[in-house]
C-alpha cells in the first residue's frame, strides 16, 4: 500500500516546441535523477524535420531512454510516460495515455493553446483522466493570465483554476503566488543558466518583506489581480480536477528553472496514485494481491545494434519480481518474465521488484501484442485500448525485389508494434501489401522505418479507400457479392475478410445489394 500511494504516472503533453524536453529535463534535475541540466536535451537533434518522432528515432536510442523515466522526489516515486512525438492523432498517443493516471498539459504562455495541444487534449478527455496545466515560458513576454485562462475555457472547454500566479509577467518573471497557502515565492537567477537548481525566497504574503523586495507596483498589481481572481475565478474543487473538468494552472520557466518545484510539490499532492483498470467484467484494482500487467507498447530496434524488441508493461496490481512466473492472456500460456528493464534517464537498467503503477520493459521474443494481459491467474482480457479504424490505406511493396525477406520481416514486425495496420490481397504472393493507418504520417514513419532499421526501399501508392469494414456475416463468400466498382475485397492479419471502400455511399449501396450482409467497422 505504501508503495502505491507514493506512485504517480504520468505523461506531458503538449504541441512541439513548448518545452517539453526542457520541463522533463528540470524535473529529472529536481528529482536528482540527473545532475546537471542540458545532458538529455544536448541529445536531441536539428528541429523541423519532418517529425518531432523521425527527429528523435534518428538518433535511436533516445526515445528509449526517454520512453519511461523513474525517479523520486519528496517521498514520491514519479514515473513520466512519454507521449510520441507524432503530429497526427495516433493510436500509440492513446495507448500511452491509457498506461498514464494524468496529464501534465505543458502550454508556451505565449503562444497559449495550439493545434497539438488541442488533439493531445481531447485524447486525455477521452480517458477522463486530470489534466495538470503548466504555462511555460514565463520568462519571456507571455499573453495576459486572465486571457489564457479564458483560451482554455473557449477552445478546450475546460474550466481552471490557477493553483499559483505570477509576479511580473512581461519578460521581468520574479515568482509565484500560491493561493492555497497565501505565499509568496521568489526565485535569484544564478550563472547556471538553469543547469542547476535555483533558489528562492519564501514567505507569506502578508510579510512587509515581500513589499519592500517587489517593489510597490508588482506588489499591489498582485494584490488587485488575486483579489479579481477569488471574486470571479471557479473555487477549488478536487473532485472536479480527478474527474478532469477542472484544470489547476501552474506558471513557470522551465528554461530558467523559475516556477518548476513549485510546480512539482502542489501536482504531487493532487495527482491521483494509481488508479483501477477494466479488464473485460472485471476491475483490477491495485491493491489486488495477485500481479496484473497489460502490454500498452511493443518497439523494435531501440537498439539497432541488437536488434531487440521491447514489450512496454503497465503494472496493475500486485508484486512484480524478476523472473516471476505469469501467465500470458491468448495462448493463455505460463511465460517467465526474465530481464526486465526500467528505462531511466541515461542507461537501462535491470529492475529487481516493481509496483502498480510503474512501467517495466520486457525483452520479447515476438510473442507480445499491444493489449495482452500478464496476471498471476490468467482468464483476463483488457479491453482499456480501443482500435481506431483505418482511415488512409496504401499498397506497399519492396522496390528492389531482393530485398523481399527483409521486407516481409520489417513489415510484419512493424505491424506488430501497431505501427500500422496490415492487410493482404486474396491471390497476391506476399510481394505486396495494403497497409492502413489512423493518420497519415504514418505512412512516412514506415517508409523512413523499413528504410532505417530494415534497408528496404518501399514502393508506396495511397489508395483513395477511407472505410474499412469486416464482414460479420454474408449471404455470399465474398468474391461473389455484389458492390461497386471500386470496392476491395481484403484480409486482415487473421484472415478476416475486408471490405475497404471509397465513400459511405458505397457501404450503403453494398448493404442495399446484399440482404443479410453484416458489416462492422472493429476487427472481430
Ligand atoms: P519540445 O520538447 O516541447 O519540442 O521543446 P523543447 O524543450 O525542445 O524547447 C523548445 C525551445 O523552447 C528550445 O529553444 C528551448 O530552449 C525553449 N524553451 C523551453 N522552455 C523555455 C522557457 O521556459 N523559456 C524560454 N524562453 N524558452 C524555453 P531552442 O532555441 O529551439 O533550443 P535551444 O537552443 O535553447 O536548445
Amino acid at each position: 500500500m505504501k508503495e502505491i500511494e507514493r506512485r504517480r504516472t504520468f505523461a506531458i503533453i503538449s504541441h512541439p516546441d513548448a518545452g517539453k524536453t526542457t520541463l522533463t529535463e528540470k524535473l529529472l534535475l529536481y528529482g536528482g535523477a540527473i545532475h546537471m541540466a542540458g545532458s538529455v536535451k544536448a541529445r536531441k537533434v536539428s528541429r523541423y524535420a519532418v517529425s518531432d518522432w523521425m527527429e528523435i528515432e534518428k538518433q535511436r536510442g533516445i526515445s528509449v531512454t526517454s520512453s519511461v523515466m523513474q525517479f523520486q522526489y519528496q517521498g514520491f516515486c514519479i514515473n513520466i510516460l512519454d507521449t510520441p512525438g507524432h503530429q497526427d492523432f495516433s493510436e500509440d498517443t492513446y495507448r500511452t495515455l491509457v498506461a498514464a493516471d494524468s496529464a501534465v498539459m505543458l502550454l508556451d504562455g505565449a503562444k497559449g493553446v495550439e493545434a497539438q495541444t488541442i488533439k493531445l487534449f481531447h485524447v486525455c478527455r477521452m480517458r477522463q483522466i486530470p489534466i495538470f496545466t503548466f504555462i511555460n515560458k514565463l520568462d519571456r513576454a507571455i499573453k495576459d493570465p486572465f486571457t489564457l485562462m479564458q483560451d482554455l475555457e473557449d477552445v478546450l472547454g475546460i474550466r481552471s483554476y490557477p493553483i499559483n500566479w505570477p509576479i511580473g509577467t512581461d519578460g521581468d518573471f520574479k515568482g509565484v503566488y500560491n493561493r492555497q497557502l497565501r505565499q509568496i515565492e521568489l526565485f535569484t537567477g544564478d550563472r547556471s543558466h538553469g543547469q542547476a537548481i535555483v533558489a528562492s525566497t519564501k514567505g507569506s504574503v502578508d510579510d512587509p518583506v515581500f513589499k519592500d523586495l517587489l517593489g510597490e507596483p508588482y506588489y499591489s498589481r498582485l494584490v488587485e489581480e488575486i483579489e479579481l481572481l477569488d471574486m470571479a475565478g471557479d473555487e477549488f474543487d478536487l473532485g472536479r480536477v480527478l474527474k478532469g473538468e477542472l484544470t489547476p494552472i501552474f506558471f513557470g520557466s522551465a528554461m530558467t528553472n523559475f516556477g518548476v518545484s513549485p510546480f512539482l510539490e502542489e501536482f504531487l499532492k493532487m495527482a491521483p496514485p494509481p488508479g483501477s483498470r477494466v479488464f473485460g467484467d472485471k476491475v483490477i484494482s491495485p491493491e489486488d494481491q495477485d500481479f496484473t500487467g497489460f502490454v500498452f507498447k511493443i518497439q523494435a530496434n531501440m537498439n539497432p545494434k541488437h536488434r531487440d524488441r521491447i514489450a512496454f508493461i503497465r503494472i496493475c496490481s500486485g508484486v512484480f519480481q524478476r523472473g516471476m512466473e505469469a501467465i500470458h492472456s491468448g495462448p493463455e500460456k505460463i511465460v517467465r518474465l526474465a530481464q526486465p528493464q526500467q528505462l531511466m534517464a541515461q542507461e537501462r537498467e535491470v529492475i529487481e521488484k516493481a509496483y502498480p503503477g510503474d512501467i517495466v520493459g520486457l525483452f520479447d521474443p515476438g510473442i507480445f501484442r499491444i493489449s495482452d494481459v500478464l496476471s498471476a491467474r490468467g482468464g483476463l482480457v483488457f479491453t482499456g485500448i480501443p482500435s481506431f479504424p483505418a482511415e488512409h490505406f496504401a499498397r506497399v511493396s519492396a522496390k528492389d525485389t531482393m530485398k523481399r525477406k527483409q521486407f516481409l520481416k520489417g513489415i510484419i514486425q512493424l505491424a506488430q508494434e501497431g505501427a500500422i495496420q496490415l492487410y493482404k490481397e486474396p491471390d497476391i504472393g506476399i510481394e505486396e501489401f495494403i497497409v492502413g493507418a489512423v493518420g497519415v504520417l504514418q505512412f512516412e514513419v514506415l517508409e523512413y522505418r523499413l528504410k532505417n532499421e530494415y534497408s528496404v526501399d518501399l514502393n508506396m501508392q495511397m489508395l483513395p479507400h477511407h472505410y474499412a469494414r469486416w464482414i460479420v456475416s454474408s449471404p455470399d463468400e465474398p468474391a461473389k457479392l455484389n458492390l461497386t466498382s471500386s470496392t476491395r475485397i481484403i484480409r486482415d492479419s487473421r484472415e478476416n475478410y475486408v471490405l475497404l471502400f471509397e465513400n459511405e455511399w458505397s457501404i450503403q449501396w453494398a448493404k442495399d445489394k446484399n440482404k443479410g450482409l453484416e458489416l462492422s467497422d472493429i476487427s472481430p
